[in-house]
């Protein structure tokens, strides 16, 4: 088998490290606090929730563990919609359904059968915003009655903040508010909103949670995980080869799994450099197409600077003249506008440092890509 898994729900002996995050989450949450879980898009987060939730269900008095993904959905009717379907998923007996299905009275969700996972879906057709009040403050009431203690996570959490009509941070702060029996990770990866929600004075959710952001793995653990990982499966990897991986991939996590999972199926017995080579350009070929058609979606300037950022790799100053002259990038007032429209479009990722900040291409493998053009 491969122990290089691509999926977030990563079970022990292939999970990497993350111990002291872990810890530190079971404990601010043993201590009653709720937790927002900041990091960058495929960093860790959703595997570290489920790592966190894993630690919790051996527990002899475990909680329930509720995980809401709510990435896709655009209103408060998708939103209750994904609730319902993951409190229902952990429900699991018909007749604990039925019964939460009748604790929802009036506002009851039309359930249907997912065709290709064959599980539950939701859908609430509210007619008026008190109908939708209703129905979240039943489903966290329900919530706050369960026999147990309750902890919920939801992810990519920033998403509230797209959707349109009332005020879903207002909403879910007055009702979140006065729950005892449950507890909420909010986790997300668009580090300037999910802080201003709960930093800036000014948002519902101000001071409501504590902040936790997820860095990178260690090198030095991930190197030794790596070989640990082959060895574990008969096979090996040279020093070297490891060293080009986690400086390919800048060591961010999903890349770094991505390259050792094929470095790993590609070989019989021993992984050298020229294994890793072999992958990673089979990788970015396989990627054309799919970066190619980011061009269209850019004009001109900004694809050019993209190019420039990743030739750099990594750029502190790119307002600055030695950056703009070197690849021919026009005015700093120009740059700077290239410069958030990228962010913006999470093209280009901004890391802040105590002494200021440094840009890179968000995607690596994109990254590496246009590096070579
Ligand atoms: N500690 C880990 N050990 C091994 N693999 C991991 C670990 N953490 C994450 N991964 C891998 O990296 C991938 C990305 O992680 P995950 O989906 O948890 O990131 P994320 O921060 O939630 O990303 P997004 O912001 O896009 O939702 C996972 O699919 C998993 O394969
Ligand atoms: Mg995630």
């Amino acid at each position: 088998m491969n122990p290089f898994y691509l999926i977030p729900h990563t079970p022990e002996p292939y999970f990497c490290d993350r111990r002291k995050e872990t810890e530190d989450l079971v404990r601010m949450l043993d201590n009653g606090a709720n937790v927002t879980l900041i990091s960058p898009r495929r960093y860790g987060k959703t595997g570290l929730i489920y790592h966190v939730f894993d630690q919790f269900s051996v527990r002899k008095d475990a909680p329930e563990l509720f995980y809401v993904d709510i990435y896709a959905t655009s209103g408060v009717d998708d939103f209750l919609a994904v609730f319902a379907e993951a409190i229902a998923k952990v429900l699991k007996k018909d007749s604990l359904i039925k019964s939460f299905l009748k604790f929802l009275g009036r506002i009851r969700p039309v359930v249907s059968q997912d065709p290709f996972s064959g599980e539950p879906k939701y859908s609430f057709t509210l007619q008026t915003d008190a109908d939708r009040r209703y129905s979240l403050k039943a489903l966290l009431d329900y919530l706050e009655h369960r026999p147990g203690r309750v902890i919920v996570a939801i992810d990519e959490f920033q998403q509230i903040r797209h959707y349109e009509g009332m005020s879903m941070e207002a909403l879910l702060r007055t009702y979140i508010q006065p729950l005892t029996n449950v507890q909420f990770i909010f986790s997300g990866s668009r580090r300037h909103v999910m802080a201003d929600m709960f930093t800036s004075e000014k948002s519902p959710f101000y001071e409501s949670a504590a902040l936790y952001v997820l860095d990178k793995i260690d090198r030095d653990v991930y190197a030794r995980f790596i070989s640990a990982q082959f060895a574990g499966q008969n096979k090996s990897i040279t020093p070297e080869a490891i060293d080009y991986i986690l400086d390919w991939t800048r060591g961010h996590t999903f890349y770094t799994q991505f390259l050792c999972n094929r470095v790993f199926s590609s070989v019989k017995k021993e992984a050298g450099l020229v294994d890793v080579l072999t992958a990673a350009d089979a990788i970015l070929k396989e990627n054309s197409d799919s970066f190619l058609e980011r061009r269209a979606l850019l004009t001109p300037r900004q694809w050019k600077f993209l190019i420039a950022v990743a030739k750099e790799g990594e750029v502190s100053e790119p307002t600055g003249a030695a950056f703009l002259q070197q690849y021919d990038l026009g005015a700093p007032s120009t740059a700077a506008r290239l410069l958030s429209a990228l962010t913006e479009k999470e093209l280009l990722l901004e890391t802040k440092f105590p002494e200021g900040s440094s840009y890179c291409v968000y995607n690596v493998f994109f990254s590496r890509w246009l590096e070579r053009l």
